[in-house]
Order: C-alpha cells, then structure tokens, then sequence
C-alpha cells in the first residue's frame, strides 16, 4: 500500500525551471490566476504584437460563444504556400539540424544547455541529455526540415532554434493531424530582437508544406490564449541535496532529519507483478493507454509504433512500467516518466538536479495512489532528486496524499489555429509534451 501516514508536502512553494519567463501569480486556483492575467493583458492593448496577426484564440474573443469550435482559417493550396524561408538579419541564415549527427545534436545541446528556459530566479536551467534531443526529436515519420536552427554566418556559431514533430492528436471527436512545437531558443545575447516571431513563422511555413495546418505548444507566458494552464508539483526524493541547493526550504518547525524522515520511501516497490516495461508489451500498453485517453477532450492518438517509440524504457531519457497480474499474466497498469536534469547555476557543490517528470499514467486495477508510489520508489532507486507532476489528467487527485508540493511554475498549454469554445479544467487535459 501507499504510505499514506501524512498529507504534508512542503508547505513553501518550490521552484523548477518551467518556462516561466515573466513569473506568474502564485494562485492555488489556475482559473483565477488565469482570469487575472487575460485582464492585465487586455489592459494592455497592443500587447501582442506578433501573436495578434496569428489564427490563435484571441483575448478579445474570449467568452464570445458565437465563435465556432475547429480551425480558425481553412487551409490554404499547397501552391499558394510561401516557398521562400522568411527573411533573417543579414548576419544570420537558416540551416535544417540533420539530428541524426551527432556533431549537430552537441552543437543543439550546447546552445539549449546554455540558453534554454531558465526559473525566475536563474537559479537552474534545464539541461535536455543529447540521447533525449534525439528521443524527442525523432519520433515515427518526423520531418529533418522541422529542426531549425539559425547560423552566424561567418562564424557558422548556433545562435537559435525551433522544433516541431508530427503528432495525432483528438480535440473531442476530432483527430488531428497536427505539430508539437518545442525547444524555442534564442541565444542571450540575441533576445528581444524580434528573432522569436521569425523562428515561429518559418517552422509554420514548413509545417504548412506537409499540409499539416494545426499545431500544439506550452509555453510558461501568458500567450492569446491558452486552452488550460497546468501547475508543476514537486515531490522531494532526496530532500537534503534539494534543500542546500535552493531548490526547496525547510519547512516551518521542521528539521533535516524529520525533513528526510518525512519523504523517505521504501526500498522497492511495493505492487506485486510491478516491473518495467518492455517491448513485447508495447500491444497491452498501447490498448491500456489508448482506452485510458479516451476520456480526455485533448488527448493524443497513439498506434503501437507511437508507444514503441515514447515509452519503451530507454537508458536516462525515459522509464515505463507496469503491473502484471500475477496469476492471468494480465498488465492491468502502466506508469511512466522521463528524464530532465537541470544545471544548478552557481552552486560551489553541485552542478545537476536530476529530475523524473511524471509521462502517462494509466491505472485500471492497482489504484493509481499506490502505483505512483511506486513510480516515485522506483524514480528513488534509480537516485532522482525529486519527481514532478503537472496537475493533468488524475494526477491532481493524487499528489497531495503522496507529498507532492505545489511549485512556483504555471505551464499553459496552446492550439495553433484551432478554436476551444471553453479553457478546460488541467483534469481534462491528456497530453503531455517534453
Ligand atoms: C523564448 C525566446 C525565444 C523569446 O525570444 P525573445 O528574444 O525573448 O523575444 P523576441 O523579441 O524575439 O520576440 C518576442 C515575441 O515572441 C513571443 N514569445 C516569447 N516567448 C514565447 C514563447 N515561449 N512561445 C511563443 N511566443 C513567445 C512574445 O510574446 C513576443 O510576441 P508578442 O509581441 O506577440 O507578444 C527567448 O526568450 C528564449 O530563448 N528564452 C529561453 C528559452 C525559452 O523560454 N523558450 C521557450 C520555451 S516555451
């Protein structure tokens, strides 16, 4: 069974690297924080220059029910698509990242290392592994022409970068085939240029060129409009480390030992027939995982070669497992995370955080309390700092009771060119990108 002898977690929020840029209220209630934040911007008109000229949802429209659900503008002839990339900066040009290169995979990792998304108080960035970029990059049917980076020219140095991967992905009755955008970056010495509006029009043109004409992104700023706005939580697996390195504080009238005390966890799991996942299961995970899904309004579509490529276990990128019923061979449950350090930014005594991000979920016999118990004791064992969960799917109903602690991070999610007549709750939310 859990260890379910307390319900406190950190009584002060933790921070984690979330792409939360401009820093957001630090509401319980995401609904509210939300409301507050389209207030502030609508209070400021003009505020988003770029993203008003996209077919977005707009802060305007918000509330508006006349509005149709589905795509905001149709999709255009293939013919009539620009051919041309955008125009750069006369220094800079456009290159396509072969990820396949290694070379090229450590000159992304480099520039992401250095310049990717950082926690309001540049206190950690995150830190994607090489073997992750090439997990998350290169998934089934990907498109090369989606890995774009920007060149100095005459120093050939890689000053930004933008991503997109093909997905399916269900908005109710739906299926769309759509893009992940992710790992937007722009070198520090580059920002506030207008780069990033350049970057996010020229993978739109080549996404267009698959006659592909949705996409789906997270971003920590407030952007017209997100369709819901999750919240990280954090468990604490090696409470000390996390604790000297500022990641999280001493609880009020707590001390170290009751502090280690507290989050300790058992030495293995506890589920009989728990054990980790492996290819010959990639049927059961798929048709588990697929009914699972169904009960959420945005949820990806996922075939066996989706779950063979995302959650077949891979050496520190990402870890599934499962129960299998002991007695009928039956795999009743699934769990899974993924791998994502972050730098430790000027700490004398550490220089990574190695964090587990919770990935998908699927409880139908082993409650899904005591399977996450086990996702954490095995994320211990395999000598993670702490686990994160973002508040979506079930996971809501669970990270109190197992000690999670809300964080100081907001992720909204976005549909590029599809209108949601309603932000959803982060409960109604099935996907989960990296
Ligand atoms: C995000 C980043 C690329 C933006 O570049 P920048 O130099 O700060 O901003 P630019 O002057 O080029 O462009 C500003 C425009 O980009 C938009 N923008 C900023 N961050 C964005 C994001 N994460 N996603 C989409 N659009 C974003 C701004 O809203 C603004 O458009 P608007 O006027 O319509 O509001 C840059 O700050 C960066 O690399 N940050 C660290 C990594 C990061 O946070 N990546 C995003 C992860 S979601």
């Amino acid at each position: 069974m859990a260890d379910t002898n307390t319900s406190a977690g950190p009584q002060e929020e933790e921070k984690t690297p979330v792409n939360d840029v401009n820093g957001t209220p630090q509401s319980g209630n995401a609904i509210g924080a939300l409301t507050k934040q389209v207030q502030e911007s609508l209070s400021l008109a003009q505020r988003h220059k770029f993203w008003e000229t996209q077919p977005v949802g707009q802060f305007k429209d918000l509330g508006d029910s006349s509005l149709p659900e589905g795509p905001i503008e149709a999709p255009t002839p293939l013919y009539e698509v620009k051919q041309e990339p955008y125009n750069l900066p006369n220094l800079y040009e456009w290159v396509t990242c072969d990820m396949e290169s290694k070379d090229t995979c450590a000159e992304v990792y480099k520039l992401l290392a250095n310049n990717y998304v950082e926690d309001d108080e540049n206190m950690f960035r995150f830190n994607y592994s090489m073997e992750f970029l090439q997990w998350a990059l290169r998934p089934p049917g990907y498109f090369k022409s989606w890995h774009i980076g920007v060149r100095v020219k005459t120093s050939r140095k890689l000053v930004a970068f933008i991503t997109g991967i093909p997905a399916r992905i269900r908005v109710r009755n739906e299926v769309i085939q759509m893009a992940e955008i992710n790992f937007l970056c722009v070198h520090k010495k580059l920002r506030s240029k207008r780069l990033a509006p350049v970057m996010i029009k020229e993978v739109t043109r080549r996404v267009h060129l698959e006659n592909i004409w949705q996409a789906a992104y997270t971003a920590g700023v407030v952007l017209p409009t997100p369709i819901t706005t999750c919240q990280y939580w954090h468990r604490s697996l090696n409470p000390k480390k996390l604790i000297d390195v500022g990641f999280s504080r001493l609880g009020a009238r707590m001390t170290m030992s009751r502090t280690i005390k507290l989050y300790k966890l058992p030495e293995t799991t506890l589920t009989p027939g728990f054990r980790k996942m492996e290819l010959r299961d990639v049927p059961a995970v798929t048709r588990l995982l697929k009914n699972f899904l169904n009960q959420f309004v945005v949820a990806p579509e996922f075939d066996d070669n989706d779950v063979d490529h995302w959650l077949v276990p891979r050496d520190n990128v990402v870890d599934s497992f499962l129960v299998e019923d002991p007695e009928t061979h039956e795999i009743t449950d699934f769990c899974s995370f993924y791998t994502l350090p972050s730098s430790i930014l000027g700490n004398q005594n550490y220089s990574t955080l190695k964090a587990a991000y919770s990935y998908y979920n699927v409880s139908t016999k082993t409650p899904l309390l005591q399977l996450m118990n086990d996702a954490l004791i095995a994320a211990k064992q395999k000598d993670f700092d702490v686990f994160n969960a973002l508040d979506l799917m079930e996971n809501g109903t669970i990270l109190k009771e197992l000690k999670f602690g809300p964080g100081d991070g907001q992720l909204h999610y976005y549909l590029y060119n599809y209108r949601i007549k309603q932000a959803l709750m982060p409960s109604e939310l099935g996907l989960v990108l990296l």
